[in-house]
């Protein structure tokens, strides 16, 4: 892969000739590996999802967005619009790199409604001549043209005292009719933390100080966080970096997590369980989340990961978003499921019943590249139950059950190609009630897996062949009787 100077990361887009931009598309369209019902770039690079909001009728989705190919340059941010979360309108650039305060980078942030409009908060990165870097949080105003207006200068000038300049991913929230934004930190002695700044007028914001949970150094650096009460509950998640992989935990790059408990709004106390993982596949960072039109808790993710290498990359472009996924907390634990609205892009619906057992090979004529198949475990007595998806002659994406130790396993090492910088080619996770149901999404390069009506969730990315199409169903010894259920998904790119 060809390496990128300094200079070319942060070229501006608008200095790319017209040419030379189209080619850079078309070269992305040609891609084997293009999804068909996931938000992806045009070209070049989509990182975390930003300003996601239900406003107006209409759902606002952007994205951190380099546009002229598969690294991290200099960040815009790339909007679409929806209606149904489904199917989306890409609407182009929503936020550039225009002013000194953005001029390296529009990174990461929110969306937010204020007295009838709604603005985004959001981290402007500068680096000086030096190249050190200055974090300031800025606000833009969505005019009725689409377009934004940013206010002149930014709305927090600096991190406070005896932070870094990693400094960064406002999400805005309101609670109790007030308006809080809750920042990621690093201290001076390189702890990742969490902010907390709060305004009466969207202009001043004053910092309140450091959200005190229970974790101490818990890794250098704490990006994208998030705030949210669901179900009675207070939540706050978060990206920590930095932290070591112990048995199936923190087996990524960087890690995606959260902490139920209760926040103390005037002491900044959050009294919290443990630390949990939000997804337990190979490819999740950054999620954000908002409420829909009924009033749900809905999550969106990257389904990536920084400082890692994609079979894309020669392709000039990487990555998509995740599905939406609907949050509840249910019993003290948090549900994950798909939004509802998946249902529209289904067509084609195929079903079976029926016993597998150490020789079956093949228990239906399914095949292919873009579905949802929903697997219901009627009674199982095998000691570990091989689902085989995108399998070929030498490919296969194997999901495993192991029942005596109740685990789940995803084994992409033949799958296709591989992202390189990433440790291991299985991920597995213990599951808390027996293996009862799995709803796995397929597109064309990706594989989201729901476990047990929304338990676990893993996702990944996947590089099969074109020709990579089978299902399988097997197992080591004993057999399994099972329920199948198998929609073919439409989605914007088909
Ligand atoms: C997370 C992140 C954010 C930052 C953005 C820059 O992936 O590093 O912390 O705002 O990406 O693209």
């Amino acid at each position: 892969m060809k390496e990128w100077t300094r200079e070319e990361r942060y070229q501006r887009m608008e200095d790319i000739d017209s040419d030379k931009l189209l080619e850079l598309k078309q070269q992305t369209q040609l891609s084997p590996y293009r999804q068909t019902y996931h938000i992806q770039p045009e070209m070049g690079l989509l990182n975390d999802p930003n300003g996601l909001i239900y406003f107006n009728g209409k759902y606002y989705i952007s994205h951190q967005w380099f546009p002229l190919g598969a690294v991290h340059g200099l960040k815009y941010w790339y909007n679409y619009t929806s209606k149904d979360l489904v199917h989306f309108q890409p609407e182009g650039v929503i936020l550039s790199p225009d002013t000194k305060y953005d001029s390296h980078g529009v990174y990461s942030g929110s969306a937010f409604e204020y007295q009838g409009h709604l603005y985004y908060m959001y981290t402007g990165n500068h680096r000086d001549h030096d190249w050190q870097r200055q974090a300031t949080q800025m606000i833009a105003r969505l005019k009725d043209d689409g377009t934004v207006e940013k206010f002149p200068k930014p709305v927090i000038s600096h991190q406070p005292e005896g932070y870094t300049s990693h400094f960064r991913d406002p999400k805005v929230f309101s609670h109790n009719d007030k308006y809080y934004a809750i920042i990621g930190a690093q201290t001076n002695d390189e702890f990742g933390k969490l902010l907390l700044y709060q305004t009466t007028d969207i202009v001043n914001w004053h910092y309140l100080g450091e959200i005190k949970t229970k974790l101490n150094q818990f890794g250098y650096m704490w990006e994208c966080p998030d705030y949210f009460e669901l179900d009675g509950h207070d939540v706050i998640m978060f990206c920590p970096q930095g932290i070591e992989s112990e048995e199936d935990k923190y087996q990524n790059i960087y890690q995606s997590g959260y902490l139920i408990g209760d926040l103390n709004f005037e002491t900044l106390n959050f009294d919290h369980e443990a630390f949990l993982e939000l997804d337990k596949g190979f490819d999740f960072y950054a999620p954000q989340t908002f409420l829909d039109e009924n009033g749900q808790r809905i999550l969106i993710g990257w389904m990536g990961l920084p400082d890692t290498t994609y079979p894309t990359d020669e392709e000039g472009w990487a990555h998509c978003l995740t599905l939406p996924r609907v949050l509840n907390i249910e019993n003290g634990k948090l549900k994950q499921r798909p939004i509802k609205n998946l249902e529209k892009l289904r067509y084609n619906k195929e079903t079976a019943l029926g016993y597998a057992n150490k020789f079956t090979t093949k228990l239906h004529p399914y095949e292919g590249k873009q579905y949802e198949l929903i697997i219901d475990i009627l009674e199982n007595d095998a000691s570990e139950i091989y689902f085989e998806l995108r399998t070929s002659k030498n490919q296969s994406t194997v999901i495993s059950y192991n029942k005596q130790m109740n685990t789940l396993t995803l084994d992409r090492t033949e799958s296709g190609l591989l992202p390189g910088n990433v440790e291991g080619t299985t991920r597995s996770t213990k599951l808390d009630s027996s293996l009862s149901q799995l709803r796995i999404y397929v597109d064309t390069s990706s594989i989201e897996i729901f476990c047990n009506d929304g338990e676990r969730v893993l996702t990944s990315r996947i590089f099969p062949d074109n020709n990579a199409t089978g299902i399988k169903t097997s197992t080591e010894s004993g057999q399994v009787y099972l329920q199948f259920t198998k929609y073919d998904l439409k989605g914007d790119n088909q």
